[in-house]
């Protein structure tokens, strides 16, 4: 990411994974730089996300999902459908049980 992408004031990223890890560090970074976030979260209970929500007023806004779970993305994205987003990072990673047991 070149530092002139977060340097662009007024930007909207979407960022899946966001609950803690590098997905809360990014939504922090950028909302200090003056964008707003869409954080996405796995569960219903209370994260950093939501500390984050709170120290941002009205610039972050939590969605939950589970990449995992086709009917939650394609919900997810029923939801958002018709935002525009500057940015999209897909800070969450999945690994079946098949690619566990794969040999390299
Ligand atoms: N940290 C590093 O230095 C580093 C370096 C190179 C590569 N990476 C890679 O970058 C990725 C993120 O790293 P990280 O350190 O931020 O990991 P992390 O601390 O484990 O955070 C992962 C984030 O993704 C979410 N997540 C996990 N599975 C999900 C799913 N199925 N659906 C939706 N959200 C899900 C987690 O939510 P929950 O809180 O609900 O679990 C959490 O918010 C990983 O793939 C890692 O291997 C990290």
């Amino acid at each position: 990411m070149s530092a002139s992408v977060l340097n662009t004031p007024s930007g909207t990223i979407l960022l899946i994974g966001a609950s803690r890890g590098l997905g809360l560090a990014m939504a922090a970074e950028f909302l200090k730089k003056g964008w707003n976030v869409v954080g996405t979260v796995r569960s219903s209970g209370r994260t950093k996300l939501h500390d984050l929500a709170d120290e941002f007023e009205g610039r972050l806004e939590i969605e939950t999902v589970d990449i995992c779970e086709p009917d939650q993305v394609a919900a997810l994205r029923d939801r958002l459908s018709g935002r525009v987003f500057d940015m999209l990072f897909v800070n969450a990673g999945c690994q079946t049980t098949r690619l566990k047991r794969s040999r390299m």
